[in-house]
Protein backbone atom coordinates (compact mmCIF):
# COMPACT_ATOMS: atom_id res chain seq x y z
CA UNK A 1 0.00 0.00 0.00
CA UNK A 2 0.94 3.57 -0.43
CA UNK A 3 0.04 6.91 -1.88
CA UNK A 4 -1.75 7.90 -4.79
CA UNK A 5 -2.56 11.77 -6.05
CA UNK A 6 -5.85 11.15 -7.15
CA UNK A 7 -6.91 14.85 -7.80
CA UNK A 8 -4.83 18.25 -8.18
CA UNK A 9 -6.12 22.14 -8.21
CA UNK A 10 -4.44 25.27 -8.20
CA UNK A 11 -5.04 29.23 -7.65
CA UNK A 12 -2.82 32.54 -8.92
CA UNK A 13 -3.94 35.93 -8.34
CA UNK A 14 -5.81 38.09 -10.64
CA UNK A 15 -3.19 40.76 -10.66
CA UNK A 16 -0.56 39.75 -12.95
CA UNK A 17 3.03 41.71 -12.94
CA UNK A 18 5.67 41.94 -15.82
CA UNK A 19 9.10 42.30 -15.54
CA UNK A 20 8.14 45.90 -17.51
CA UNK A 21 6.17 46.37 -14.84
CA UNK A 22 8.36 46.34 -11.32
CA UNK A 23 11.32 48.23 -14.45
CA UNK A 24 8.43 51.36 -13.70
CA UNK A 25 9.15 51.24 -10.07
CA UNK A 26 12.53 49.44 -9.31
CA UNK A 27 16.35 49.45 -11.16
CA UNK A 28 15.75 46.61 -12.94
CA UNK A 29 14.64 45.60 -16.57
CA UNK A 30 12.62 42.92 -18.41
CA UNK A 31 16.39 41.81 -19.62
CA UNK A 32 18.09 41.13 -16.88
CA UNK A 33 15.15 39.35 -15.28
CA UNK A 34 14.40 36.92 -17.78
CA UNK A 35 18.56 35.85 -19.06
CA UNK A 36 18.98 35.28 -15.22
CA UNK A 37 16.34 33.37 -14.21
CA UNK A 38 13.45 32.62 -17.35
CA UNK A 39 10.97 34.49 -15.20
CA UNK A 40 8.51 36.82 -17.16
CA UNK A 41 5.44 37.96 -15.10
CA UNK A 42 4.02 36.75 -11.56
CA UNK A 43 0.98 37.04 -9.99
CA UNK A 44 0.79 39.16 -7.14
CA UNK A 45 -2.33 39.27 -4.65
CA UNK A 46 -3.93 42.73 -3.63
CA UNK A 47 -7.03 41.60 -1.77
CA UNK A 48 -6.44 37.28 -2.10
CA UNK A 49 -5.07 35.83 1.32
CA UNK A 50 -2.98 32.78 1.64
CA UNK A 51 -5.89 30.94 3.30
CA UNK A 52 -8.45 32.28 0.47
CA UNK A 53 -5.96 30.84 -2.49
CA UNK A 54 -5.88 27.66 -0.68
CA UNK A 55 -9.27 27.25 -0.17
CA UNK A 56 -10.32 27.77 -3.92
CA UNK A 57 -7.61 25.54 -4.73
CA UNK A 58 -9.08 23.27 -2.19
CA UNK A 59 -11.96 23.12 -4.20
CA UNK A 60 -10.47 22.02 -7.12
CA UNK A 61 -8.52 19.30 -6.38
CA UNK A 62 -11.44 18.26 -4.68
CA UNK A 63 -13.80 18.43 -7.50
CA UNK A 64 -10.66 17.01 -9.84
CA UNK A 65 -10.68 14.11 -6.94
CA UNK A 66 -14.11 13.38 -7.08
CA UNK A 67 -14.40 13.79 -3.26
CA UNK A 68 -16.29 15.71 -1.19
CA UNK A 69 -14.59 17.78 2.01
CA UNK A 70 -16.13 15.79 4.82
CA UNK A 71 -14.46 12.52 3.76
CA UNK A 72 -11.45 14.02 4.22
CA UNK A 73 -9.07 13.00 7.28
CA UNK A 74 -5.57 15.05 7.23
CA UNK A 75 -5.17 18.37 5.70
CA UNK A 76 -1.22 19.48 5.61
CA UNK A 77 -0.17 23.27 4.32
CA UNK A 78 2.98 23.80 3.15
CA UNK A 79 3.75 27.11 4.04
CA UNK A 80 5.75 29.92 5.74
CA UNK A 81 3.33 32.87 5.28
CA UNK A 82 0.29 31.75 6.88
CA UNK A 83 -2.18 34.22 7.49
CA UNK A 84 -2.27 34.43 10.81
CA UNK A 85 0.77 32.88 13.66
CA UNK A 86 -2.25 31.13 14.50
CA UNK A 87 -4.83 29.44 13.75
CA UNK A 88 -2.76 27.86 11.30
CA UNK A 89 -3.82 27.83 7.43
CA UNK A 90 -4.78 24.21 7.71
CA UNK A 91 -7.46 24.70 10.20
CA UNK A 92 -8.68 27.84 7.97
CA UNK A 93 -8.71 25.84 5.20
CA UNK A 94 -11.13 22.87 7.24
CA UNK A 95 -13.31 25.29 8.77
CA UNK A 96 -13.74 27.28 5.48
CA UNK A 97 -14.33 24.00 3.05
CA UNK A 98 -16.11 21.98 5.71
CA UNK A 99 -13.78 19.41 6.71
CA UNK A 100 -15.19 18.25 9.79
CA UNK A 101 -13.67 15.46 10.83
CA UNK A 102 -9.70 16.10 9.28
CA UNK A 103 -6.75 16.86 11.27
CA UNK A 104 -5.00 19.76 10.10
CA UNK A 105 -1.64 21.44 10.24
CA UNK A 106 0.66 23.52 8.68
CA UNK A 107 4.47 22.27 8.25
CA UNK A 108 7.11 25.12 7.65
CA UNK A 109 9.83 24.07 5.03
CA UNK A 110 10.08 26.75 2.79
CA UNK A 111 9.85 25.67 -1.39
CA UNK A 112 10.22 21.85 0.02
CA UNK A 113 7.00 22.39 1.96
CA UNK A 114 4.58 20.64 -0.87
CA UNK A 115 7.27 17.80 -0.87
CA UNK A 116 7.10 17.85 3.28
CA UNK A 117 3.43 17.24 3.41
CA UNK A 118 3.67 14.49 0.98
CA UNK A 119 5.77 12.85 2.92
CA UNK A 120 4.16 13.29 6.29
CA UNK A 121 1.03 12.21 4.94
CA UNK A 122 2.47 9.10 3.33
CA UNK A 123 3.78 7.87 6.17
CA UNK A 124 0.43 8.51 8.38
CA UNK A 125 -0.99 6.25 5.13
CA UNK A 126 1.44 3.61 5.48
CA UNK A 127 1.00 3.81 9.38
CA UNK A 128 -3.15 3.08 8.73
CA UNK A 129 -3.92 6.19 10.57
CA UNK A 130 -5.85 7.77 8.08
CA UNK A 131 -6.63 6.48 4.35
CA UNK A 132 -6.70 10.09 2.21
CA UNK A 133 -5.35 13.73 2.61
CA UNK A 134 -5.75 17.17 1.49
CA UNK A 135 -2.13 18.91 0.53
CA UNK A 136 -1.01 22.55 -0.06
CA UNK A 137 1.56 24.34 -1.20
CA UNK A 138 0.90 27.94 -0.92
CA UNK A 139 2.49 31.20 -0.74
CA UNK A 140 1.86 35.17 -0.38
CA UNK A 141 5.65 35.60 -0.98
CA UNK A 142 4.84 39.37 -1.67
CA UNK A 143 4.30 40.14 1.80
CA UNK A 144 7.54 39.02 3.59
CA UNK A 145 9.98 40.36 0.54
CA UNK A 146 11.82 43.58 1.24
CA UNK A 147 10.68 45.71 -2.11
CA UNK A 148 13.90 47.87 -2.22
CA UNK A 149 16.00 44.75 -2.73
CA UNK A 150 15.83 44.07 -6.19
CA UNK A 151 17.71 41.19 -6.55
CA UNK A 152 15.11 38.79 -4.10
CA UNK A 153 11.87 40.87 -4.85
CA UNK A 154 11.75 40.55 -8.71
CA UNK A 155 12.02 36.49 -8.54
CA UNK A 156 9.12 35.72 -6.17
CA UNK A 157 5.18 35.47 -6.62
CA UNK A 158 2.16 34.21 -4.74
CA UNK A 159 -0.13 31.42 -5.66
CA UNK A 160 -1.60 27.84 -4.25
CA UNK A 161 -1.58 24.58 -5.36
CA UNK A 162 -3.26 21.44 -3.69
CA UNK A 163 -3.59 17.43 -4.13
CA UNK A 164 -5.80 15.55 -3.45
CA UNK A 165 -3.33 12.23 -2.28
CA UNK A 166 -5.34 8.81 -0.98
CA UNK A 167 -4.14 5.12 0.01
CA UNK A 168 -3.58 2.91 -3.38
CA UNK A 169 -1.71 0.20 -4.65
CA UNK A 170 0.38 2.65 -6.47
CA UNK A 171 1.59 6.45 -6.15
CA UNK A 172 4.89 7.20 -4.37
CA UNK A 173 7.48 4.46 -5.16
CA UNK A 174 10.37 6.18 -3.23
CA UNK A 175 11.51 9.65 -1.68
CA UNK A 176 13.75 11.45 0.61
CA UNK A 177 14.01 14.43 2.30
CA UNK A 178 16.73 16.42 4.41
CA UNK A 179 17.67 19.64 5.73
CA UNK A 180 21.11 21.46 6.57
CA UNK A 181 20.21 24.43 9.65
CA UNK A 182 23.76 25.20 9.53
CA UNK A 183 23.06 26.94 6.33
CA UNK A 184 20.21 28.55 6.80
CA UNK A 185 21.08 31.97 6.94
CA UNK A 186 22.20 31.81 3.28
CA UNK A 187 18.19 32.43 2.48
CA UNK A 188 16.35 33.45 5.93
CA UNK A 189 13.15 35.68 7.19
CA UNK A 190 13.45 37.29 10.73
CA UNK A 191 9.84 38.17 11.12
CA UNK A 192 8.35 39.73 13.46
CA UNK A 193 9.99 42.00 16.26
CA UNK A 194 10.08 40.57 19.67
CA UNK A 195 7.80 43.13 21.48
CA UNK A 196 8.69 41.83 25.33
CA UNK A 197 9.89 44.21 27.06
CA UNK A 198 12.85 42.34 28.62
CA UNK A 199 14.28 41.52 25.11
CA UNK A 200 16.48 44.06 23.37
CA UNK A 201 14.90 44.89 19.66
CA UNK A 202 18.60 45.06 17.55
CA UNK A 203 17.51 42.78 14.74
CA UNK A 204 17.97 44.16 11.52
CA UNK A 205 16.11 42.26 9.22
CA UNK A 206 11.93 41.89 9.15
CA UNK A 207 12.15 40.86 5.55
CA UNK A 208 13.20 38.07 2.96
CA UNK A 209 17.17 38.32 2.43
CA UNK A 210 18.82 36.32 0.38
CA UNK A 211 22.47 34.95 -1.08
CA UNK A 212 21.65 33.76 -4.09
CA UNK A 213 25.03 32.30 -5.61
CA UNK A 214 25.27 29.93 -2.07
CA UNK A 215 21.31 29.05 -2.93
CA UNK A 216 22.15 28.58 -6.28
CA UNK A 217 25.51 26.52 -5.38
CA UNK A 218 22.92 24.85 -3.30
CA UNK A 219 20.23 23.70 -5.56
CA UNK A 220 22.48 22.68 -8.60
CA UNK A 221 24.81 20.27 -6.09
CA UNK A 222 21.68 18.75 -3.85
CA UNK A 223 18.75 18.88 -6.20
CA UNK A 224 20.52 15.75 -8.77
CA UNK A 225 22.18 14.12 -6.17
CA UNK A 226 18.76 13.67 -4.38
CA UNK A 227 16.99 12.83 -7.68
CA UNK A 228 19.77 10.26 -7.83
CA UNK A 229 19.38 8.81 -4.30
CA UNK A 230 15.35 8.05 -5.32
CA UNK A 231 15.76 6.44 -8.07
CA UNK A 232 18.06 4.36 -7.02
CA UNK A 233 16.02 3.32 -4.23
CA UNK A 234 13.25 1.91 -7.03
CA UNK A 235 13.13 -0.16 -9.55
CA UNK A 236 14.79 1.33 -12.86
CA UNK A 237 12.56 3.25 -15.26
CA UNK A 238 12.15 5.37 -17.78
CA UNK A 239 11.10 9.14 -16.03
CA UNK A 240 8.31 11.04 -18.15
CA UNK A 241 8.67 14.22 -16.34
CA UNK A 242 10.82 15.96 -13.67
CA UNK A 243 8.47 18.29 -11.76
CA UNK A 244 10.47 20.92 -9.93
CA UNK A 245 10.46 23.89 -7.43
CA UNK A 246 10.96 26.46 -10.10
CA UNK A 247 12.88 28.80 -8.80
CA UNK A 248 15.34 29.86 -11.61
CA UNK A 249 15.64 28.19 -15.42
CA UNK A 250 19.17 27.86 -15.08
CA UNK A 251 18.94 25.85 -11.99
CA UNK A 252 16.42 22.82 -13.80
CA UNK A 253 18.65 23.22 -16.96
CA UNK A 254 21.99 22.21 -14.80
CA UNK A 255 19.97 19.44 -13.03
CA UNK A 256 18.67 18.44 -16.58
CA UNK A 257 22.20 18.61 -17.90
CA UNK A 258 23.54 16.71 -14.49
CA UNK A 259 20.95 14.14 -14.54
CA UNK A 260 22.01 13.29 -18.34
CA UNK A 261 18.00 13.74 -18.82
CA UNK A 262 16.33 15.89 -21.90
CA UNK A 263 15.19 19.23 -20.75
CA UNK A 264 11.63 18.71 -22.74
CA UNK A 265 10.92 16.42 -19.39
CA UNK A 266 11.35 19.85 -17.57
CA UNK A 267 7.94 21.49 -17.49
CA UNK A 268 8.57 25.21 -16.49
CA UNK A 269 5.97 27.53 -15.20
CA UNK A 270 8.52 30.08 -13.39
CA UNK A 271 8.22 32.06 -16.60
CA UNK A 272 4.46 33.23 -15.75
CA UNK A 273 4.34 32.75 -11.77
CA UNK A 274 8.19 33.26 -10.52
CA UNK A 275 8.90 31.64 -7.39
CA UNK A 276 6.06 30.16 -5.31
CA UNK A 277 8.22 28.48 -2.47
CA UNK A 278 6.03 25.49 -1.36
CA UNK A 279 3.44 26.24 -4.14
CA UNK A 280 5.71 26.25 -7.52
CA UNK A 281 5.56 22.08 -7.55
CA UNK A 282 1.96 21.54 -6.91
CA UNK A 283 0.71 24.73 -9.31
CA UNK A 284 3.05 23.07 -11.65
CA UNK A 285 1.80 19.92 -11.37
CA UNK A 286 -2.16 21.10 -11.73
CA UNK A 287 -0.90 22.44 -14.97
CA UNK A 288 0.06 19.35 -16.16
CA UNK A 289 -2.82 17.84 -15.38
CA UNK A 290 -5.58 20.13 -16.43
CA UNK A 291 -3.38 19.79 -19.65
CA UNK A 292 -3.75 16.54 -20.18
CA UNK A 293 -0.28 15.80 -20.01
CA UNK A 294 -0.30 13.24 -16.96
CA UNK A 295 -1.53 9.76 -18.00
CA UNK A 296 -1.85 6.62 -15.53
CA UNK A 297 1.41 4.96 -15.33
CA UNK A 298 3.61 8.18 -16.02
CA UNK A 299 6.45 8.31 -13.52
CA UNK A 300 7.14 11.72 -11.99
CA UNK A 301 9.94 13.06 -10.32
CA UNK A 302 9.07 15.93 -7.89
CA UNK A 303 11.77 17.96 -5.98
CA UNK A 304 11.48 20.72 -3.95
CA UNK A 305 14.22 22.55 -2.43
CA UNK A 306 15.42 26.05 -0.42
CA UNK A 307 15.05 27.86 2.75
CA UNK A 308 16.06 25.83 6.05
CA UNK A 309 18.23 24.87 3.78
CA UNK A 310 15.62 22.02 2.95
CA UNK A 311 14.73 19.54 0.29
CA UNK A 312 12.54 16.99 -0.54
CA UNK A 313 12.52 14.37 -3.85
CA UNK A 314 9.70 11.74 -4.39
CA UNK A 315 9.15 9.24 -7.62
CA UNK A 316 5.85 8.65 -8.18
CA UNK A 317 3.62 6.61 -10.57
CA UNK A 318 0.40 9.09 -11.89
O1 LIG B 1 13.36 29.21 -3.77
C1 LIG B 1 14.55 29.51 -3.15
C2 LIG B 1 15.61 29.25 -4.01
N1 LIG B 1 16.22 30.46 -4.50
C3 LIG B 1 17.01 30.32 -5.53
O2 LIG B 1 17.13 29.27 -6.06
C4 LIG B 1 17.81 31.51 -6.00
C5 LIG B 1 19.13 31.03 -6.53
N2 LIG B 1 19.94 32.10 -7.04
C6 LIG B 1 19.70 32.69 -8.23
O3 LIG B 1 18.78 32.30 -8.93
C7 LIG B 1 20.63 33.77 -8.68
O4 LIG B 1 21.74 33.85 -7.81
C8 LIG B 1 19.94 35.15 -8.77
C9 LIG B 1 18.94 35.16 -9.92
C10 LIG B 1 19.23 35.47 -7.48
C11 LIG B 1 20.96 36.23 -9.04
O5 LIG B 1 21.70 35.95 -10.22
P1 LIG B 1 23.28 36.15 -10.21
O6 LIG B 1 23.73 35.80 -11.56
O7 LIG B 1 23.83 35.36 -9.07
O8 LIG B 1 23.41 37.72 -10.03
P2 LIG B 1 24.22 38.51 -8.88
O9 LIG B 1 23.52 38.40 -7.58
O10 LIG B 1 25.65 38.10 -8.96
O11 LIG B 1 24.09 40.00 -9.41
C12 LIG B 1 24.72 40.40 -10.62
C13 LIG B 1 24.46 41.86 -10.86
C14 LIG B 1 24.82 42.74 -9.66
O12 LIG B 1 25.37 43.94 -10.17
P3 LIG B 1 26.97 44.17 -10.17
O13 LIG B 1 27.39 44.06 -8.74
O14 LIG B 1 27.52 43.05 -11.02
O15 LIG B 1 27.12 45.52 -10.79
C15 LIG B 1 23.48 43.07 -9.03
O16 LIG B 1 23.49 44.31 -8.35
O17 LIG B 1 23.07 42.09 -11.10
C16 LIG B 1 22.59 43.15 -10.26
N3 LIG B 1 21.18 42.90 -9.95
C17 LIG B 1 20.18 43.35 -10.73
N4 LIG B 1 20.17 44.09 -11.85
C18 LIG B 1 18.98 44.38 -12.39
C19 LIG B 1 20.67 42.18 -8.93
N5 LIG B 1 19.33 42.16 -9.03
C20 LIG B 1 19.01 42.88 -10.13
C21 LIG B 1 17.79 43.20 -10.74
N6 LIG B 1 17.82 43.94 -11.87
N7 LIG B 1 16.58 42.78 -10.27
Amino acid sequence: MTTRIIGTGSYLPKRVVTNDDLAKIMDTSDEWIRTRTGIRARHLVEEETTTFMCVEAAKRALENAGMQAEDIELIIVGTITADHVTPSAACEIQAAIGADKAVAFDVNAACSGFLFALHTAHAYIQAGIYKNALLLGAETLSKIMDWDDRSTCVLFGDGAGAAVVKADETGLLAFEQGSDGAKGHVLACEGRRNNNPYVSNDKAYDYVHMDGQEVYKFAVSTVPASIMRVLEQAEPCEIDYYVLHQANIRIIQSVAKRLKADEAKFPISLDHCGNISAGSVPILLDEMNRKGMLKRGHKIVMSGFGAGLTWGTALLEW
